[in-house]
């Protein structure tokens, strides 16, 4: 969501005359968009702020600016603690930074600004797709509905992102057709909780977008995150069965596979209810990959809870996972618990969840050798990037995703005539012959003929 947020920013400062650039000594204005997801993210806001004071000092006409879920949560504190930032700005607010660059460069004033909107800014250059070449154009993201009105007990966003708010299923259509036109392939639809998109509208259903963005001519695949499991509906489970374009993959974040801990949380659904709705998953599309995401030593967890996270994550079998320390964010009622884990045991849980899952992804990616794969290309592998005009085309490594999310890099074995046909949008069934705890590796065999 924050690389999305990103581009926004990046298009308001267009509007001021900016442009960016890679050389940060150079800047005349650094903006950084910041999350405060966890602790340690937020810290990293801090050290960074802190080693830009020396630029500031070198050059005074230089503007700092800060956005993003740390400005929101910290507003004015932030201004306080880091006396060379210039600008805070907000969640919702993206769309005044003109206004505010413009008050800075002539007023050389400080501003705070962090008011949470009860409506989404839809105007221009809100719809406005990114332009070819901001990212490699085949994939790109599309927010579907801002803010969250969950408040698990851990959780900042609903105080840094505010009340769960869905856009106009007409502008989400819209922008994807326009970015489809830029040469988009793929879409990421993005959401704290897709699953609830539209229900206070009542314009369109989180399945009947998906039903219209299927109709779309040119686009490849639809992604979508993140849906929380207790909203996910047996119509969008039925989604994967109907829709073409719908990958075949969803996150699905568990936390925890211990019921008292989820009713701690606040998570609202048990360990039966989330295994039931995995099991549906699979029989409507068996082929699914399923992702999560794990909080370890939240305050009060037992060595018997966390075996159950354990235990959840070897019944599900998912193909991957993110895990996280549990951290104390500001407001959260989980910072209000008593029993908090000390750190170094909260590390071994990490790591013990780590270690198990990323055998479980070796696993997985293995039983895929000898396989075909339809991989959409999205560009010549990092290796190979600054050579590409000095190799033939047949001899590039080619990465892309499959459509259960796995990346594949391969090559082209000898014909020089399906090197040429491929490009980065392209999709190519790979025979995979290597397998990784991240990557794939294969070669090419054929070209899906009806590319755009
Ligand atoms: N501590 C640790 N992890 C957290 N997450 C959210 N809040 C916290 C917190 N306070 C994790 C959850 C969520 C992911 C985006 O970040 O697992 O799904
Ligand atoms: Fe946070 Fe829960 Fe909302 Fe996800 S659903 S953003 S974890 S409050």
């Amino acid at each position: 969501m924050n690389v999305y947020d990103s581009g926004q920013i990046a298009r308001m400062l267009a509007l001021s005359g900016y442009k960016t650039t890679p050389f940060m000594d150079r800047a005349d204005v650094i903006f950084l968009n910041t999350c405060s997801i966890r602790e340690k993210a937020e810290q990293k806001v801090y050290s960074f702020l802190g080693r830009l004071a020396r630029l500031k000092r070198k050059n005074s006409d230089l503007i700092i600016a800060a956005g993003g879920c740390v400005a929101q949560q910290e507003g004015d504190k932030m201004l306080q603690r880091m006396p060379h930032l210039d600008l805070v700005v907000g969640t919702h607010a993206y769309h005044r930074l003109p206004w505010m660059i413009q008050k800075i460069e002539s007023k050389k004033c400080r501003i705070v600004d962090v008011e949470l909107a009860e409506t989404i800014d839809e105007s221009e250059p809100f719809i406005n797709p990114a332009k070819a070449g901001e990212n490699n154009g085949v994939t790109n993201f599309v927010t579907v509905m801002r803010g969250c009105d969950n408040y698990c007990a851990y959780c900042v966003v609903p105080y840094v992102r505010g009340r769960e708010i869905s856009r106009d299923p007409a502008n989400i259509i819209q922008e994807v057709e326009m970015q489809v036109s830029n040469g988009m392939r793929e879409v990421t639809l993005l959401g704290q909780n897709v699953n609830s998109f539209g229900k206070k509208e009542g314009k369109a259903s989180f399945p009947e977008l998906l039903a219209q963005l299927n109709e779309i001519k040119g686009l490849l695949r639809i992604r979508f995150t993140t849906s929380h499991p207790k909203d996910l509906s047996d119509d969008l489970i039925n989604a994967f069965g109907k829709l073409d374009k719908l990958c075949h993959h969803i996150h699905l974040p568990v936390q925890s596979g211990s019921d008292r801990i989820l009713g701690l949380m606040n998570r609202r659904y048990s360990r039966q209810q989330y295994l039931k709705k995995i099991k549906k998953l699979r029989r409507v599309c068996p082929q699914i990959a399923i992702t999560t995401d794990i909080i370890v030593g939240f305050p009060g967890e037992t060595s018997d809870d966390f075996k159950q996270t354990l235990d959840l994550i070897q019944e599900v079998s998912y193909d991957n996972l993110f895990a996280f320390k549990y951290s104390d964010r500001p407001q959260t009622r989980a910072t209000e618990l008593t029993d908090k884990l000390p750190e170094d045991a909260k590390a071994i849980r990490l790591q013990r969840v780590l270690e198990k899952q990323k055998k479980q992804t070796l696993l997985k990616n293995q039983a895929l050798i000898g396989t075909t794969a339809t991989v959409l290309v999205e560009g010549a592998s990092k290796r190979e990037k600054n050579t590409l005009s000095k190799i033939d085309c047949h001899r590039i490594q080619w990465s892309g995703r499959t459509s259960s999310n796995r990346i594949v890099h391969f090559l082209t074995d000898d014909g020089a005539s399906l090197g040429k046909s491929i490009f980065p949008g392209a999709l190519v069934s790979v025979k995979i012959n290597e397998a990784y705890a991240n990557s794939l590796f294969g070669r090419a065999i054929s070209v899906t003929p009806d590319n755009v």
